[in-house]
């Protein structure tokens, strides 16, 4: 028996459509937020050289290996994978990987809106921030005239002080993912993606344009790009930057097979799952050297950690020219690109279960929404109420991470390279050779260098990763 037809499933209008989806799955807080987190406290250079690395030996040769899965398998993220193996003589215990994928997108929706609500409050504040400038007559201004830089420093955890403020913000994402997703993958999804990435990429430039006249560029870049090499080996910062690749490219059995299935056969995934990969790192890289020159220039540190572009960067914001508008325009720009990643997270569990429980797509991104709502809730509260609860005390590296650090942490640095590994053996060891290579669209050495990647680099270099980073102490 082969997993439910195909028939009825929904396509993109054009390679473009899949294209810009795919890239606003893929260009999120992930880039705006998590990677500069990452760098920062990471030691800079050293991380993003070990990110570039992951990105094109580990992560990109995935990608491809995941948007194949769905396109050949035309079904959600689990169905695609149970047929692939299916029809390649395989057990579809192989689907583990689209399993997993369900449940770690599950969780970091959950923890995303939490995140996304708070660029919400920032569009709120830098909104307020902007009108007083304005009504100043000083639109030109720094952002938050009427602040003390104490006061714009104590917006953050007043915020997190207040459960209900939090809560309430976050549902406001929750309640925008699940309506564009309700209306379907391309009245709402695609429509949602070429709308506002054209904007989102308009007002990046504009902000880096902005960032590379006014701050301190130079010392951004020299932070992001000349790595300190001792701390490269550490496998703590290694098992950040493969976790980084994951997480920004959309990985771990998820979006990218789910997004696959909705791609036209004349799609050729090698050029695509190409181009997606390098608009991510380079939006990841111009976002660094967008947000560190601010920083920098006004004599901040960049390794604040989450609060980075929540803290630090107001506070830069209303030190510099110009800083009212920008702000509002960086936040502004933040949450066109986590709506289109939050929607590709909710349509893996809602392709899901509108196949295999025959439910309306509306019912199912409702009834999801509450569930990713409610757990949502456990990272919200984990900055206040819950802020000593320890989930997860037994996994190494997790002891002292509260709920939030808790579902960021485990699902990135384990659950997803999991996941990445299993779609590495299957895809390389296990499915039908011909089917898969005809999916790719790639010939001669390149067809030859991407299985190599796929079935040897990836499996080895993610468990030695996965490995170091559970048991650091087996380096020594
Ligand atoms: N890639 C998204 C980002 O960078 C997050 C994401 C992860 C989306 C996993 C889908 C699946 O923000």
């Amino acid at each position: 028996m082969v997993a439910s037809s195909p028939s009825g499933q929904a396509k993109w209008s054009s390679k473009t459509a899949f294209v810009l989806a795919a890239t606003g799955s893929a260009v999120g807080l992930g880039n705006l937020w998590r990677f500069p987190t990452e760098a920062g406290t990471n030691g800079g250079g050293a991380f993003v050289l070990l990110y570039i690395l992951c990105v094109v030996l580990i992560a990109a040769p995935l990608l491809l290996s995941e948007t194949l899965i769905g396109r050949h398998g035309q079904r959600s993220t689990i169905g695609s994978a149970v047929h692939l193996a299916r029809q390649s003589g395989a057990s579809p215990a192989w689907s583990a990987m689209a399993v997993l994928g369900l449940i770690a997108n599950t969780l970091i929706l959950s923890f995303y809106c939490v995140v996304a609500g708070w660029v919400v409050y920032f569009i709120g504040t830098s909104g307020m921030g902007l009108f007083e400038a304005v009504s100043g007559g000083n639109a030109l201004g720094g952002a938050y005239p009427a602040q003390s830089p104490d006061s714009i420093r104590e917006m953050m955890p007043a915020l997190f002080a207040n459960p209900g403020l939090l809560v309430g913000m976050q549902s406001i994402f929750v309640i925008l993912t699940v309506v564009i997703v309700a209306r379907g993958v391309k009245g709402g999804i695609e429509a949602a993606a070429v709308w506002l990435m054209p904007a989102f990429f308009f007002l990046l430039i504009g902000i880096t344009l902005y960032a590379a006249m006014t701050g301190d560029f130079a010392r951004a870049v020299n932070f992001l790009f000349s790595p300190d090499f001792s701390r490269v080996t550490e496998p703590g910062v290694m098992s950040s930057a493969l976790g980084q690749a994951f997480f920004s490219l959309s990985l771990g059995g998820g979006a990218m097979i789910a997004y696959g299935a909705y791609a036209s056969r004349d799609t050729n995934l090698g050029s695509t799952s190409g181009t997606i990969a390098f608009a991510d790192t380079a939006v990841a890289i111009i976002a660094g050297l967008a947000i560190f020159p601010i920083v920098f220039s006004v004599g901040l540190q960049p390794d604040a950690g989450p609060t980075l572009m929540f803290q630090t960067l107001p506070t830069a914001f209303h030190l510099m020219p110009g800083g009212a508008i920008v702000a509002f325009a960086f936040f502004v720009l933040a949450f066109f690109a986590a709506l289109t990643s939050s929607v590709s997270l909710l349509e893996i569990s809602v392709g899901w279960i509108t196949e295999k429980f025959g439910v309306s797509r509306s019912a199912a991104a409702w009834g999801m929404g509450l569930i990713i709502f409610a757990l949502g809730i456990l990272s919200a509260l984990s900055f206040n109420i819950l802020a000593d609860q320890r989930p997860i005390p037994f996994i190494p590296g997790f002891e002292n991470a509260g709920w939030f650090d808790a579902f960021d942490g485990i699902t990135s640095k384990l659950f997803l390279p999991l996941s990445g590994l299993i779609t590495a053996l299957f895809i390389g060891w296990v499915a039908d050779k011909k089917i898969v290579n005809a999916e790719t669209g790639l010939t001669g050495g390149a067809l030859s260098m991407w299985r190599f990647l796929v079935a040897w680099l990836c499996p080895l270099a993610v468990t030695a990763i996965l490995v170091l980073g559970l048991f650091p102490q087996l380096l020594g």
